[in-house]
């Protein structure tokens, strides 16, 4: 269960404050496809970024697996985003001269798994997305931009992540492929039992969730 509760970001540049994400509080269960939808600039990556503890909130708590995260020292962050969290990103952030293959055994080499146990895994999981035992020894420039997202999604589930925090996964795709990683994302949630938070702009992703909320001006709603 993800718990957020009474979550605040403020930024401010000189004389301006922004608040971009305001007294946001929500629950999703295990297992479940989460979707966040909001125009541009109402605060969606800053609320991702919370999520991950890759910034933290001025005020309120988010609790996974029943632990307030908000409250962890630098280097307990560090592990949590490590153990517990899988990113995926508009622009794949993939190693551009690291193999697909090797690009998904990274996470688990920085958390210490062995080397045979990194490739079996990583190995699964990009059958799992449906790469070809070909296509996972070539480099993100050799794939699709379809291919490259899915080699992000294996990447992120490498190290049996309790959330996945997806920033417009389907922004740099067509369509057809944008509906094909999200029925991806759909089966992993089930398959590996992992929470997944969307957040996009693109209505046809929360149509197909299983729960949807609405981002504006940092104000989240349930829909
Ligand atoms: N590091 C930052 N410094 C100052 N303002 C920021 C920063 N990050 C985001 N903002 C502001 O916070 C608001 C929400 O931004 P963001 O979370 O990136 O929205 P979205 O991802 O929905 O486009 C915007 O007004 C943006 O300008
Ligand atoms: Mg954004």
């Amino acid at each position: 269960m993800l718990k957020v509760t009474n979550l605040t970001k403020q930024f401010s540049s000189g004389a301006t404050k922004v608040v971009a994400v305001k007294k946001v509080g929500f629950k999703v269960p295990d297992g479940c496809f989460a979707s966040i939808i909001g125009r541009s600039g109402s605060g969606k990556t800053t609320l991702l970024s919370l999520l991950g503890s890759l910034e933290k909130p001025d005020e309120g708590s988010i609790e996974v697996d029943g632990q307030d995260i908000s409250k962890l020292s630098d280097h307990a962050q560090i592990k949590y985003r490590c153990q517990k969290i899988g990113f995926i990103f508009q622009g794949y952030n993939l190693i551009p001269n690291l193999t697909a293959i090797e690009n998904v055994m990274l996470p688990m080499e920085f958390a210490g798994q062995p080397k045979q146990q990194r490739e079996k895994r990583a190995k699964e999981l990009l059958d799992q997305v449906g790469l070809t035992a070909d296509q996972m020894q070539r480099k993100p420039g050799k794939l699709s931009g379809g291919q490259q997202q899915r080699v992000a999604i294996a990447r992120a589930l490498s190290n049996k992540p309790k959330l996945i925090l997806a920033d417009e996964p389907t922004g740099n795709l067509d369509s057809q492929t944008g509906d094909m990683i999200v029925k991806l994302l759909h089966g992993l949630a089930k398959s590996e039992d992992t929470t997944i938070i969307a957040v996009t702009h693109d209505l046809s992703i929360s149509e197909s969730t299983d729960k949807t909320f609405k981002i504006d001006d940092g104000v989240l709603k349930e829909v």
